[in-house]
């Protein structure tokens, strides 16, 4: 057997262990097209979660175009291409946020001389492995589309969040994303939010949308975690370089995002049971 294919099976194996147990769980924050407000999502997310006492850490995976540091105006000294570099490890880069919230930044203009490859996402994640015992949930902020990277990136992922917009373009780019999921044999959970709404009826017209398409083409089971409305102050907040959850608590679309990561965290404790259930019964 080569030397790739033995990784691979090493890589399942891990896996399949680490999610019949209390290790974190990964979670991919995808999308079709970009500009969904994946990377607006993940930070706010990542924040209220780590205010319900879940341990995060929120990785910038969109190495080529990172730009988390940019929402939280910070001076990156440790960015996530030091590790593709071998330079430093994951555990050297991690820097704690908030209380219970640790982040791992990238830097815009990433230079080109590492190719990111196959290779170098599955060592990513055999590392993040060592550090699953720290969190409750990794969250990987991503790349938009459906690159090979991304699809190796989603093949490792307990969970996929994948965020569009109610327009129908982007509810087919949703499908295309679903389709890709669907082929992935370790079954991760995927779930969806329509972000930019008018309305809580707009999204769930939307994700029913996507949804039939879903369980007529592809034999795999979608959820939807909630809609988020289309508000001026998500622009204000990024122009000023400010989070959100910390500016404007109160607002509707971080009360959305703060129901959207109850809801995750309760539909979290439920995969978990069913799974226990399941390796205690094999
Ligand atoms: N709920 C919202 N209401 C209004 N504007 C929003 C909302 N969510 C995101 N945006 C806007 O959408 C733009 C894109 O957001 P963001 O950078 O988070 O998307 P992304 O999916 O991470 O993009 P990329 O694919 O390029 O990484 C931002 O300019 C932001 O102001
Ligand atoms: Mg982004």
């Amino acid at each position: 057997m080569d030397s790739q294919a033995t990784r691979l099976i090493e890589l399942f194996n891990l896996k399949k262990r680490n999610s019949a147990t209390n290790s974190a769980k990964i979670v991919s924050i995808i999308s079709g097209k970009g500009g969904t407000g994946k990377s607006f999502f993940s930070l706010n997310f990542a924040f209220q979660l780590a205010k319900r006492k879940k341990k995060i850490l929120l990785i910038d995976f969109d190495y080529n175009f990172a730009n988390l540091h940019l929402f939280l105006n910070k001076t990156v000294t440790s960015p996530l291409s030091d590790f593709f570099k071998d330079k430093k490890t994951l555990n050297e880069m991690i820097e704690e946020y908030t209380e219970n919230l640790d982040i791992i930044f990238g830097d815009s203009g990433f230079d080109n001389n590492v190719q990111i490859n196959e290779e170098k996402i599955e060592r990513t994640f055999f590392n993040l492995e060592k550090l699953a015992d720290d969190y409750d949930f990794i969250i990987l902020d991503s790349a938009a589309g459906g690159s090979e990277l991304t699809l190796r990136q989603i093949s490792f992922s307990d969970y996929n969040i994948i965020i569009t917009l109610p327009e129908p373009t982007s509810i087919m780019d949703a499908y295309v994303m679903l389709k890709y999921c669907a082929k992935n044999e370790l079954k991760p959970i995927n779930t969806v939010i329509v972000n930019k709404t008018d309305s809580k009826e707009e999204g769930k017209t939307a994700f029913n949308n996507l949804n039939s398409a879903v369980t007529h083409f592809l034999s795999i089971e979608v959820k939807l975690l909630g809609s988020i409305s289309n508000s001026d102050i998500v622009t204000k907040s990024i122009k000023s370089q400010e989070l959100l959850s910390k500016t404007a608590p109160e607002s509707q679309v971080i009360t959305e995002i703060s129901e959207i990561a109850e809801r995750f965290i309760k539909f979290g404790q439920l995969a978990n049971n069913n799974q226990r259930l399941i390796s205690n019964l094999s």
